[in-house]
């Protein structure tokens, strides 16, 4: 609420009448930046997830008149088409999306302990879904000529390697890669592509992958891993990011990888 009155007051209305659409959006950084593009002036936010009555929960505490939730299994290319039109159909364009559903597996994943089926699931999710994405605003941009802006969550794990989570690294390379092609390709429509690479913060996925720690628990290990010190990582630092990929503010920028981790990766 306070960045909502803040940003009404300041007139920093950066995504004044978009239409922006957020997988992930029902929960973790993509819930934080669905009601940060709404408080910015966003003409429509479409929450698209697999967690539905969450998903309508945030859409409903947003606002239906700023924000609605359609189900979307980005593993489906059907459905992530279905999403972009059915946006496009009743709000007129598709402005940014933010393509940031992401998922870890099950098990750590070292390289001797990896199980394929694991590694299939998350690459559908992580790499495929989010191509899909990135292919049908990408379309729907071009086709309609929208100087569109799309954003991809990558991760720290895009540039490093890690004593586990192979499947996961991996995977947030290839989000890098698909940055850097769909850049150099939408570039001539006038379309930016982006990605954000936060490193660690605690939200659902961090939660399953550390199943064991407890909340304060992680908090501290990712607060001792970042070398800035007296601020932990929130999902609203990263919404902050996605924001500026997203909107006008960062006009000349494409094919950039923006890291929101404190000094980390360095
Ligand atoms: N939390 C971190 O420390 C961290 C760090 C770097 C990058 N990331 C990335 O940020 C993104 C968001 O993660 P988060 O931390 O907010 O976790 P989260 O679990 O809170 O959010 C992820 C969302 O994606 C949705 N999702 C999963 N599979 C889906 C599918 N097949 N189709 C549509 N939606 C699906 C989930 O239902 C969930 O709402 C992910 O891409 C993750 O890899 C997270």
């Amino acid at each position: 609420m306070a960045d909502s009155a803040n940003s009404m007051q300041n007139g920093a209305q950066k995504l004044a009448g978009k239409v922006a659409i957020v997988t992930g959006g029902a929960s973790g950084i993509g819930e934080e930046t669905a009601r940060l593009f709404a408080n910015h002036g966003a003409r429509m936010v479409v929450i698209a997830d697999i967690q539905d009555q969450l998903g309508n929960q945030v859409a409903a505490s947003i606002g239906s008149h700023r924000c609605s939730y359609i189900r979307c299994d980005v593993r489906e290319e059907e459905q992530v088409k279905e999403l972009v039109d059915s946006t496009v159909n009743a709000y007129g364009q598709l402005d940014v999306m933010f393509s940031n559903a992401g998922i870890v597996s099950p098990s750590n994943q070292t390289i001797l302990d990896l199980d394929l089926s694991q590694f299939d699931r998350l690459f559908a999710v992580n790499a495929r879904g989010m191509a899909a994405c990135v292919k049908h605003a990408a379309r729907s941009m071009v086709e309609r000529r929208v100087r569109g802006s799309i954003v991809c969550t990558a991760s720290v794990a895009a540039t490093q390697g890690s004593v586990g989570r192979t499947d996961y690294v991996m995977s947030k390379h290839a989000v890098k890669g698909l940055v850097r092609c769909a850049s150099i390709q939408m570039g001539v429509h006038g379309i930016r592509v982006n990605c954000v690479s936060p490193s660690g913060l605690v939200t659902p996925l961090t939660r399953a992958a550390h199943a064991t720690m407890e909340i304060e628990e992680l908090q501290k290990l990712y607060a001792q891993s970042s070398r800035l010190k007296g601020v932990a990582l929130s999902a609203k630092n990263v919404a902050d990011a996605v924001l500026f990929l997203a909107s006008g503010d960062s006009e000349f920028v494409t094919g950039h990888d923006l890291v929101v981790d404190g000094s980390f990766s360095w």
